[in-house]
This record gives C-alpha cells, structure tokens and sequence, in this order.
C-alpha cells in the first residue's frame, strides 16, 4: 500500500509534508503499553511518535497507546495529560478535531506499582483485541534501568511474555547497563523472560533518517565501494555537539558522563555502520552480525593508547548561543569537585584487512558552540601535486559528510578549477540536503517505533553487541574513574585540550562543526 492509499482510509487527516516519504508497511494493530506514562521521554517523543504515526493510519483502528504509571490518574487524567503534551509537542495532532478524538478512543490507563502483581492482571484486562481475534502487545519501557527485572519477571509471570495469543515485544531504552557485567546481567535477566528475538533495545541515532541513508548511500551505489577502505580513506570522523547542558538530569549524568552517555552507544553504533562489510542482506540477525564483527576488530587500548587516543573534558562557564551559561560544577545537583566528563574524544582503530591503521575519530560535547551531528569520510590527498605552480601548495583532501542534524543530508568536498585564464583551484561543495526537497521527514523514534510493530530489528542492538561496546570502552572508564582532576572548556567553544592532538596520525584537521554550512 502507498501513502495515497494510506491517506484516502483516513480523509479526515490532514497530509503531512513528508507524505512522500511515508508509504511504510501497516503493521498489525498492536497495544502500545508504555511503562513511565508520565515520564519525559512519553511526553516527549514516544506520545508525539505515536501521533504520528496515528495520522499515517500506522496503527490502525484497534492499536491501543496504554499508560502505565503510579501516578494517581484516572483515565480522564492521561487524556487530558496526553492532550496537553500534544499540544505542546505535536500540535496537529489535537487542533484537527477528528484526528484528536480518533487518538483519544485509542487511549487508556493503567495505575498501580511496578512491583505489585496486581498492575498486571489490570492490564491484561485492558488488553484489546484486533478484529482477527489476536491481541499484539508492544512494551515500552521508559522507566529506570533498576525497574527493569522487576517489569520483566512479572510480565513473564502474567502470562504477559508468552506469544500464543498474539506477538509481545518489549523494548528498553539507553543506558542498557553501565558497563560490561552489568550488561550482561540485565541481558541475562531479560532472556530468562523474554526471548532475544523478542527484546528491542533501543538507540535512537539508529532510527535517525541519515544514518539509514548510510546504508543505502553505501550499498545501492557500485562507486563508492571501491574507495571504501584503508587505500583511499585517510580517516573518520563522528561529531555530536551539543549545546545544551544536563538540564535536569544530573542525577544520571553524574553516574554516566559523555564516554557512557554518547560514545559506548550512539557514536559506536554509527561507526559499525560506516566501517561494517555488505552483508549478506537486510536481515536483522545478518547487519548485527557484520556490526558486531567490526566491534570484535576493534583495537583493545594499550595504556599508551589511553593517554594518547582517549580526550575527554568539562564545560566551565561560558556564553552558548550568546547567553551565559554556568560551569558544569555549579549545576543543579553536581558535586562540586564532580569530575565526570561532558566532553569526550576516541581514536579508535578497526584492525581487519578494510581499515587497518585507519582512525575512526569520535568525539561528542555538551554546551559547545552549535548543535551538530555529522560523519566526516576524509579521503586521502592524491598521489602527486600537479598545480604546485599556482598559489596552491598543497591539495585539499576530498570530503564526505552525512549530516545527521541539522539539515540531514550529504555534502561532497571536490576541488575544481576556478574559472578564468589560470589553473587556480577552490573547493566546490556538492550539497543533497533532503531539506532541498521541500520534505519533513520523521522523527527517529516514529521509525523506530515503526520497525518494532513490524518485527524488524536491523535498528536495535543485539545483546552480544551491547556487551562488546561496553568491553571496548571499560578500559577508558577504568582509567578516567583513577583520575583525581579534570580539564576544562570554555562552554560555547571548540577550545578542549588535547582534542587537536587526537589527529596528528591523520591528515586534516578537524572538520569545523557550525550549523550554518557556510561557515564551514
Ligand atoms: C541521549 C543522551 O541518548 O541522546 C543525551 O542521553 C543526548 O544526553 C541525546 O542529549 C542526544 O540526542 P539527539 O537526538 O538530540 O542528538
């Protein structure tokens, strides 16, 4: 079915600027039972997701979105609650009249205590059942990683885990453990309940429209691939910078730092998919397999490396977007002395016949300059200089970068003649902003969502793959957690100590991270 089709079901609703990129799979109806129906992330991007995908007719007239909380609401309350998040978060979605009361017939509350047995016979008796008689339930988890055996042994004590009667699916959210033994004790706990094919654990950069271009950019085009190895890439580099601070979120942050928050997750799983070998198709079992293989090649840290190739540092007080802004010590909740990262920088090498000896460089920060987030593909110089005889002394590298935000999209550095009587040379800049096409495009936890309605899991990590990461970076937070000190940057600046030293293998420098492109 096409997104014609998808939008003649519904005349009520409204098209959306990106129609053109909708036309996804229906999937089944499904109960969307969210666990922390009053918590941050519902009302920030699972409910708006939802919403969305309502207006796409994704979830289908008998999809029920299920709040589950301790909050003292009755289900007049979620409504208005949902109402009201909406409002702020996706406003479409509740001033269309019609498409507001067809999300509102879907909603429906659940309170009780987490651990109490009793929550659970409650929703099984909210449970709805689609017209073939099958009752889909997808579990989100938006709660604290401590809930997380608890929800998942009483499930499975329910019956709530046991696909008879319809599938079950449970997804969990980042932080999955906070290094490898926990990991691999909550992956433990979730396949005594769960089957693995059952469990989604979820990254949102995955669901994020140019990472998936990623992977069709490197494997629906034949000229790429012959360029895509250590004879012609210099080196990689994963930006994401930020400019907020922790806000709120001090209480996590403290424990997690930028190495945990960003790096062990997000920033490793887009490097896999850049570094990972075609596999065999898009099964999920076939990309993780390929993912985690290039984990598995990843260079285990000397002690050496770890003073050489790992950076990391904390914000002092600065202006961000022209506003002052206080030291990471002096926010809300930080310890005074707190040396926990808000900075961090890795020289990773991936030691397999494509890449050896071919940096990928991560690096991700809170309160710099602007918000980022991009892969740098440097390539290396050609061969020989044949315009030495001009002003041009040396020849850019070519350069190949996905925009993941703002403005998704790719940019092409390729050095071309000047026009005019001599050989002179400039930079032409060869830009598919998917912005250009005059096209919105969805939000990375609508795809996700979506995926996991579907039964595709290609986005979402494997157990095995969880644990890897966390191996590889463990030495990095074994030798950090030793340090008495940490160094500091100015917030609302690239000025981090060390971080230029991070390419001196490499040719190039950083590439300059703005959101205006045209201050590149
Ligand atoms: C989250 C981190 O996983 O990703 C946050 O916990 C971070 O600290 C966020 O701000 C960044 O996501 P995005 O999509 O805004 O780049």
């Amino acid at each position: 079915m096409n997104h014609h089709d998808i939008i003649n079901q519904e005349p009520s609703l409204e098209k959306a600027p990106y129609a053109c990129l909708v036309g996804g799979e229906i999937p089944e109806p499904a109960n969307i039972v969210i666990f922390g129906a009053s918590g941050d992330l519902t009302k920030r991007k699972l409910l708006p997701a939802l919403a969305h995908m309502h207006r796409w007719n994704l979830l289908g007239p008998h999809s029920r979105i299920i709040g589950v909380s301790r909050e003292q609401w009755k289900q007049s309350h979620w409504v208005n609650y949902v109402h009201d998040q909406l409002l702020q978060y996706f406003p479409d979605a509740v001033l269309n009249p019609p498409s507001w009361q067809a999300i509102n017939k879907k909603l429906n509350f659940v309170r009780g205590d987490l651990s109490d047995p009793q929550l659970y016979q409650e929703l099984i008796k909210t449970l709805h059942a689609a017209e073939d008689g099958k009752t889909n339930v997808l579990f989100y988890l938006a709660i604290p990683p401590s809930w997380y055996a608890t929800v998942c042994k009483n499930l499975h004590d329910a019956g709530l885990s046991n696909e008879d009667a319809g599938f079950r699916r449970i997804v969990v959210e980042k932080p999955f453990g906070m290094d490898y033994h926990s990991a691999h004790q909550l992956n433990s706990e979730f396949q005594t309940y769960f089957k693995e094919s059952q469990i989604y654990r979820i990254d949102h950069y995955l669901g994020k429209e140019a990472v998936q271009n990623l992977m069709v950019f490197r494997f629906a085009n034949s000229v790429l691939e012959p360029l895509w190895n250590r004879n012609y890439i210099d080196h990689v580099q994963i930006s994401v910078s930020e400019t907020l601070g922790i806000g709120y979120r001090a209480g996590y942050y403290e424990t997690s730092g930028a190495l945990r928050d960003m790096i062990q997750s997000h920033l490793m799983q887009v490097m896999t998919l850049v570094a990972m070998e075609p596999p065999v198709s898009l099964h999920a079992d076939d990309v993780r397999t390929e993912k985690m293989k290039v984990l598995r090649a990843i260079r285990p840290f000397t002690e050496d490396d770890l003073q050489n190739n790992c950076v990391r540092a904390q914000y002092s007080d600065g202006k961000v977007e022209g506003k002052r802004v206080p030291a990471y010590r002096e926010e809300e909740d930080v310890a005074h002395n707190s040396c926990t990262e808000t900075f961090a920088a890795v020289k990773f090498y991936i030691d397999n016949w494509r890449w050896q000896n071919v940096p990928f460089v991560l690096r991700t920060g809170k309160r710099l300059p602007s918000r980022v987030s991009e892969i740098c593909i440097r390539f290396k110089t050609p061969p020989q200089n044949l315009f030495k005889n001009n002003a041009q002394q040396s020849l850019p590298q070519n350069e190949l970068v996905f925009r993941l935000q703002p403005d998704e999209g790719m940019q092409l550095s390729m050095t071309a003649k000047q026009p005019g009587l001599s050989t002179a040379m400039r930079q032409l800049k060869l830009n598919a902003l998917y912005s250009m096409e005059g096209a919105g495009m969805p939000e990375a936890y609508e795809t996700l969502l979506h995926d996991v309605l579907l039964g595709e899991a290609a986005l979402f990590s494997r157990a095995d793959e969880v644990e890897e990461s966390w191996k590889i970076v463990e030495p990095i937070m074994q030798a950090w957690a030793k340090e008495q000190d940490i160094a500091t940057y100015e917030a609302g600046t690239w000025e981090i100590p060390g971080m230029d030293e991070l390419l001196n293998d490499c040719c190039g420098a950083w590439r300059n991270c703005h959101a205006d492109d045209e201050e590149q």
